[in-house]
């Protein structure tokens, strides 16, 4: 079977710094696949190349969404990759502070509709038939995700924690196939975190969303994981299942040995 997600060989540099070099990672239908490094790696630059954000430098992007072609994806622009179906979030919380739960939802989902942002904000006959369509689904959406008790609250009067389970749901409402979370339990408590084991676990197991995940925190990554990849300087150097990725010497020395608060 095809992957849907196949990165072959990328690279990326930054004037004279190699932030990739000659990556290859895939994922499969189904699966919530790791990628782990230490600090400056180039895990969210293999995000943003993947995401249209940078365009690598070498090497191929190719991309099967279900019941499609495989399709090379270089250098597409973030939105046109958004309606390709890979949707992300970023390491650092980005949402409309200032819009309430619900509209940062329905941002999100904008780019599956006809009219899209600049027709809703028209108020064009057709988009306001298509915006109850929309308010509808992304109050599905949050209710999925749990949080339903804030959608008309501020975003950023809401707690930590659901801040970071709002930006999943934003990124959910564009219908994806592929999901990338940079870093998605970072700064959360115990609890907070494994909410978020279960909330990712469902989001594959029960939406068949296929999860990439970049995650310091090893119990989680361990927990969640298929198959786990390992970057250091740019490079590759360990895949494979949580449990062989716990005992390769090469992963233990670059980054499990290191101190995980560091
Ligand atoms: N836009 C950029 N311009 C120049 N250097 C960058 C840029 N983005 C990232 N880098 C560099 O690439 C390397 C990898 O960074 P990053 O991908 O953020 O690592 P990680 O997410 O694994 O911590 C770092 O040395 C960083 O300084
Ligand atoms: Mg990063």
């Amino acid at each position: 079977m095809e992957p849907i997600l196949d990165v072959k060989s990328i690279t990326m540099d930054f004037g004279g710094l190699r932030a990739l070099d000659r990556l290859d990672l895939d994922v499969q239908k189904g699966e919530i696949v790791a990628l782990i490094g230490p600090n400056g790696a180039g895990k969210t630059t293999f995000f943003n190349c993947i995401t249209g954000l940078y365009s690598p430098t070498r090497g191929d992007i190719l991309i099967t969404p279900p019941g499609k072609k495989t399709e090379r994806i270089n250098g597409l622009k973030p939105n046109h990759v958004t309606e390709r179906g890979l949707a992300r979030t970023f390491q650092n919380i980005r949402l409309f502070q200032n819009m309430t739960v619900l509209e940062n939802v329905m941002i999100g989902r904008h780019c599956r509709t006809r009219t899209g942002v600049a027709g809703a904000m028209l108020r064009l006959k057709s988009a306001r038939e298509e915006e109850q369509t929309i308010v509808d689904h992304s109050r599905a959406i949050l209710e999925r995700i749990g949080l339903s008790q804030f959608v008309n609250d501020l975003s950023k009067n809401l707690p930590y924690g659901a801040q970071r389970r709002l930006e999943i749901a934003r990124a959910m409402a564009t219908d994806p196939f592929l999901l990338l979370l940079d870093e998605p339990a970072a700064g959360m408590n115990a609890q907070e975190t494994r909410e978020l084991d279960n909330l990712i676990k469902k989001i594959c197991d029960e939406d068949g969303i296929s999860i990439l995940l970049i995650e310091h925190d090893m119990k989680l990554v361990m927990s969640l994981s298929d198959r786990i990849f390992v970057m250091d300087y740019g490079r590759k150097i360990a895949q494979g299942t949580p449990e062989e990725i716990k005992n390769d010497p090469e992963v233990i020395k670059a980054y499990l040995g290191e101190d995980p608060d560091a």
